[in-house]
């Protein structure tokens, strides 16, 4: 595989993620993440901040690199010649919600999404996860990389967790 898109939000990354991002690494010679703004939805970190902290976690793999993209994936896939999304699954509860999105890649632009089965040691992990156990205090080490849990926990100590 020449190229591969990882796609999301990743508000923040989490070692799940970076899990894939690693393993998409071996798989694809260019690996781009793809972090999606989303002007609906309210995010923790801003667009910015999730990008400075994902090029922070992948720093030390070479051929991944962070983009942003607004709208359809495979428009940007489009765009940057890109054939090949990969995603991580963690359980088969993700399996019906990413299933229906590969399909619908590939019947719109012939995009096709690669799965790699999720560490087991990450699987309980999400976003929300980390965001909820950050706000309440809890300690994310471990889950999430050292710049993420920093910047949890700037993030808790200014808005008192609200
Ligand atoms: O980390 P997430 O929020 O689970 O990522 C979901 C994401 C960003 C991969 C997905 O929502 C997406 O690709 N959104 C862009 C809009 C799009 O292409 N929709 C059609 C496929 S559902």
């Amino acid at each position: 595989m020449r190229s591969a898109v990882c796609p999301g939000s990743f508000d923040p990354v989490t070692n799940g993620h970076v899990d894939v991002f690693t393993r998409a690494s071996d798989m694809a010679d260019q690996v781009t993440i793809a972090v999606l703004v989303n002007r609906t939805k309210q995010s923790l970190f801003s667009l910015d901040e999730r990008v400075a902290l994902l090029t922070a976690s992948v720093a030390h793999l070479p051929n991944v690199t962070v983009d942003v993209f607004e709208g359809l994936l495979v428009e940007w896939c489009r765009a940057h010649g890109v054939k090949h999304v990969i995603k991580g699954l963690r359980a088969v509860s993700d399996f019906d919600y990413e299933l229906q999105m590969a399909q619908l890649n590939f019947r719109l632009a012939e995009v096709e999404t690669a799965f790699v089965s999720t560490n087991p040691k990450y699987s309980f992990l999400s976003s929300s996860i980390v965001k909820e156990v950050a706000r309440y205090g809890g300690d994310v080490s471990g889950l999430v990389p050292d710049a993420v849990s920093d910047a949890l926990r700037a993030k808790f100590a200014t808005t008192g967790g609200a």
